[in-house]
């Protein structure tokens, strides 16, 4: 079948035409085809307006000498030169039916694989150990999860790894709590931290308020730092304790992420000694302050004053920075990855950039190399403001998680015939799914407004109406009582057909276009659309009604099932279920 976007093999078509006519080249890509509008129109090609410019002459002229050389009678019912010089293409209702057939067999829905494949460091979820996860690392799982899943998709290596913050002088404070809570160094603990925000918080206030307290805090970091045995010991029982909690959440979110993903602060900790003195080697360290800081160039304040990496605190300690350099050496340099890529929040950009510009100063990241602060925006509660719980407190995830659970179950009761296991099982898909699909489905740099109401409904862009969609074809093809054949003959020839169709079909360039924004709203955007172009199909073309032609039929139940396959691989890729019943 055909492989990957029609617009690209369009565009090449085209580009050929361009070359016997006017001994120009030009790639696929420059052709610059798009999916039209209007009505009785599938492509648009703009290419004659800039290549006119180019070559001196007039855009119709252009225009005309890619229409009357193009070779592609095989794809192409109809041209027609419109306005200044855009063309307008009509497809052949015969080729999209042999796409859609062909489509019908390929489980990746003509979705091509890459032909280099590289390498992606991808550090997403990232939570802080001794600390529940809150809504902020919500959004880094599931983009970062989307991201995972669809450059492996395409063929791509995916490293994943969870940069837990692991270490650092909160850990002197936390294991004396520890240790006064009853625990001991490789002993069966005498219960377990139920609520990690709250022993960290009385961690802290014992740190505060009491001397004595805060003294040893600051002695059991430094046998921390010095790797005494039993200091590590309850060290490893408090990350043990979090990662099991990271664990459920990853489990309810349908996050991939596992142990072995981890690669907390605590495991570059013991590269940063060599990377600061590999940075004061290649002579790009300045003393300030008593720090040791890198300026790299073209970052300044407001008054125009250099800013510094500091890579050695005065103090003697390193921080933040000094660990995401080591990531960055780390990952490009031993692990061999061409693509880093940090699924974090939007407040850390000049952290990443300033990181990236010295890493490649040092010659870790090179040109080789793509390194990308893969940021996004805050969830805001309806007020705007930072989502508060009604006490005021910050939102749990967990809590969160069960409670779209707890909703999608009444939403779904309202309309299902199901048992009650199988509901459950649904309310479950609903409600997480819809929790992931608000995150992904819009413009992930930007913030969003949390509003259950708008992310259960069942009208609009959300999971739960493109669900729906799937659950409706499967459906009609248990009715029907047949799954097409992988040879069904597909003929779309009303509009609601042929637009379905076409939806279906534009599926490998809106995961293309995904992949190198690095922007999973795309792939939401589109299945939106395959899911409103089915809506009008279902209400205006019949399928199992008396009188439909068997071939009609047969043709039509062809496209519900490739709706159907469609919308369910779009849906995992984002990691969404798609229950086969609502
Ligand atoms: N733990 C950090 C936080 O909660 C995020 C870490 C992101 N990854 C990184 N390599 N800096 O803010």
């Amino acid at each position: 079948m055909l492989q990957g976007d029609i617009g690209l093999e369009l565009g090449g078509r085209i580009a050929t035409a361009l070359r016997t006519a006017l001994d120009v080249s030009i790639t696929p890509e420059e052709a610059l085809i798009r999916p039209s509008n209007r009505a009785g129109v599938d492509y648009q090609c703009n290419v004659a307006m800039g290549l006119a410019k180019k070559l001196g002459r007039k855009p119709r002229e252009v225009a005309e000498a890619a229409v009357s050389n193009l070779d592609a009678g095989d794809l192409v019912a109809e041209t027609e030169i419109a306005g200044p010089g855009f063309i307008n293409i009509v497809l052949r209702d015969d080729f999209l039916g042999s796409a859609l057939t062909a489509l019908l067999s390929d489980p990746r829905a003509g979705v091509p694989v890459v032909d280099e494949p590289r390498r992606f460091a991808l550090d997403y979820s990232s939570p802080n150990v001794a600390k529940e996860m809150h809504v902020g690392h919500l959004r880094s799982s599931i983009i970062g999860e989307a991201l995972r899943r669809l450059l492996e998709f395409i063929g791509h290596e995916v490293v994943p790894h969870n940069h837990i913050g692991d270490w650092g002088t909160p850990f002197g404070m936390l294991i004396e709590h520890l240790i006064d809570e009853g625990w001991v160094a490789d002993g069966a603990q005498a219960h377990a931290i139920g609520d990690l925000n709250g022993f960290y918080q009385q961690a802290r206030v014992k740190f505060d308020g009491d001397e004595d307290f805060a003294d040893r805090a600051r002695k059991r970091v430094v046998l921390l730092q010095g790797g005494d045995e039993q200091t590590l010991a309850l060290w490893q029982g408090l990350v043990d304790e979090s990662a099991r909690h990271f664990e459920e959440v990853y489990e309810l979110l349908g996050v991939s992420l596992r142990r072995e993903d981890l690669y907390g602060e605590s495991f570059y900790n013991p590269m940063l000694a060599d990377t600061v003195a590999e940075l004061e080697a290649k002579g790009l360290t300045e003393i300030s302050d008593g720090a040791v800081c890198v300026f790299p160039p073209g970052f300044t304040n407001r008054e125009g004053e250099r800013l510094p990496l500091i890579v050695r605190k005065s103090d003697g300690g390193y921080g933040y920075p000094a660990t995401d350099l080591a990531t960055a050496r780390y990952w490009a340099g031993e692990r061999g990855a061409t693509d880093l890529l940090y699924v974090v929040g939007t407040p850390q950009a000049q952290h990443f950039a300033m990181v990236f510009a010295v890493a490649a100063q040092a010659g870790w990241l090179t040109e080789k190399h793509r390194a990308e602060h893969v940021a996004f925006g805050s969830i805001l509660g309806s007020d705007g403001k930072t989502i508060r719980t009604r006490a005021g407190g910050s939102v749990k995830l967990v809590e969160l998680l069960h409670e779209a659970v707890e909703r999608a179950g009444a939403v779904v009761a309202e309309r299902t015939e199901l048992d009650a296991e199988a509901r459950a099982s649904v309310a479950r898909s609903v409600g997480i799914g819809a929790v992931k699909y608000a995150d992904l489905s819009g413009d992930r740099e930007k913030d969003y407004l949390f509003s259950w109401d708008k992310m259960l409904a069942m009208d609009g862009n959300t999971a739960v109406y493109l669900q729906y969609a799937n659950t409706r074809s499967l459906s009609v093809l248990r009715k029907a009582g047949q799954r097409p054949s992988a040879d069904t003959a597909v003929l779309p020839v009303e509009p609601a057909e042929r637009e379905l169709a076409l939806a279906l079909l534009r599926f490998p360039a809106a995961v293309s276009s995904a992949v190198e924004s690095l922007a999973p709203h795309r792939i939401c955007g589109h299945l939106y659309e395959i899911a409103t172009a089915f809506s009008s199909f279902w209400e205006r073309c019949p399928i199992l009604a008396p009188g439909t032609p068997d071939e009609v039929r047969q043709s039509r139940l062809a496209l519900a099932a490739a709706t159907s396959q469609v919308l369910t691989l779009g849906l995992s890729l984002l990691g969404i279920a798609a229950p086969e019943r609502l």
